[in-house]
């Protein structure tokens, strides 16, 4: 199986695709044979504990690959993957229910925003005026807001509804944010479509309008382990980044403004290396990180879909390819993960048990002029794509 196909096949064939929008109890559909019929399948999922319904869809694409994704922050529960024998494995991390996101971990798996990653002390200035942020994180002991502040779009029930398209079948995710919501100006209409295709890409499409400039970074915060959800750390793992620098960052994680090159670096992925080998090296950045914990410039510099990141397990033979049309991408190697945290199947899970591979523009963007502006004002609309391509070799 290749996953260099780009777009192939992603508007073809007009076969009838099952769609259910009903709360059936049909369970998840894991075929590999080249037949498979794509479907999404609606049920309920819980409460949250403030009382608000949540739904899990089940996407099952023409390709094999199935994916459990819930309304409630658009979190992708689950997300079964072929290894290279055809054996389906659940290579995300994730919850059962929705108390375990509230409890442990409100990032697995979700869609991230209104801003993604940090923004310095939890402010910013714009068109003159100076926004203030909750202030949820302090890494290294200095306060920032991160991934939208206390209540970001991850800790949201979304709109939702079935789409197919051809043999793409999807989900499409709708959600307004209120003028003032966690201190960021503007009403924003957010629309995120999670679209499976029949070779087996996971594609993301990001749209939003404002009635006031405000920044805007969205991303999806899913982690990986290709050996399967809570089998042992990602370290071993082979990954390239199409990327020739990092934005080096202070000990809160914040950018320092400037560019680093990765050459002669434990950061440089020009080439697949596993995540273990390095990892350890003295460096500064590592230290900072506990870790990788970075952002990447990608050489594509956004704007057009172009490759990000590979990332390969050679046990189960797993591989991805990612694309985005986001100038950057931040790979976070699971640093904070601990086994207090338990997993789907009865086992805890553990440091660095699942690494992130978020396309973005750079944190701190808001307050670093040097960096792509992330404003979004009345009358533009912000659209971005990324696509997880999932193969084996
Ligand atoms: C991002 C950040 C990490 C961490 C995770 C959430 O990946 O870069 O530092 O906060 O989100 O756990």
């Amino acid at each position: 199986m290749s996953v260099l196909r780009g777009m192939a096949g992603w508007a073809a064939c007009a076969a009838a695709v099952a769609v259910c929008g009903c709360r059936t109890e049909k369970g998840v559909a894991v075929k590999m044979s080249g037949a498979v019929e794509p479907s999404v399948v609606v049920k309920p999922f819980g409460k949250t504990k403030d009382g608000q319904l949540v739904h899990l869809y089940t996407l099952t694409g023409a390709g094999g690959v199935v994916m459990d994704v819930i309304d409630y922050g658009g979190k992708v529960v689950r997300l079964y993957t072929p290894d290279r024998t055809g054996k389906m494995t659940d290579i995300t991390l994730g919850f059962n229910e929705v108390a375990g996101y509230e409890t442990h971990d409100k990032y697995f798996g979700s869609l991230i925003g209104r801003y993604g990653n940090r923004i310095a002390n939890g402010r910013f200035t714009l068109d003159g005026k100076t926004y203030t942020l909750p202030t949820n994180n302090d890494p290294g002991g200095v306060p920032c807001s991160l991934h939208g502040g206390d209540k970001g779009f991850d800790a949201y029930v979304w709109h939702s509804e079935p789409l197919s398209e051809g043999r793409n079948v999807g989900v499409k995710f709708t959600l307004t944010s209120p003028d003032g919501d966690q201190g960021y100006p503007g009403k924003l209409d957010v629309t995120v479509s999670y679209w499976l295709t029949p070779d087996n890409v996971w594609r993301i499409e990001y749209e939003a309008v404002t009635d006031k400039a405000t920044p805007v970074n969205l991303t999806q915060h899913l982690y990986f382990n290709f050996k399967g959800e809570a089998e042992g750390t990602i370290l071993d793992h082979e990954l390239t980044l199409f990327a020739d620098h990092i934005t080096p960052v202070d000990k809160g994680l914040i950018p320092t403004g400037k560019l680093l090159p990765v050459k002669g670096t434990p950061f440089d992925f020009t080439t697949p290396w596993e995540i273990g080998r390095r990892i350890n090296a003295d460096d500064e950045q590592l230290r900072f990180g506990g870790g990788y914990d970075h952002n990447w410039v990608l050489n594509s510099k956004g704007g057009k879909l172009a490759p990000a990141a590979a990332l390969y397990e050679r046990t189960t033979g797993r591989f991805l390819e990612v694309w985005t049309t986001e100038p950057c991408i931040q790979f976070y190697c699971g640093n904070f993960l601990t086994d207090q945290v338990p997993g789907k199947r009865g086992k805890n899970l553990c440091h660095r048990g699942g690494l992130a591979l978020e396309t973005q523009h750079a944190p701190d963007s808001p307050n670093q002029p040097g960096f792509p502006s992330t404003i979004l004002r009345p009358g533009q609309t912000y659209k971005t794509v990324t696509e997880y391509r999932f193969g084996v070799r």
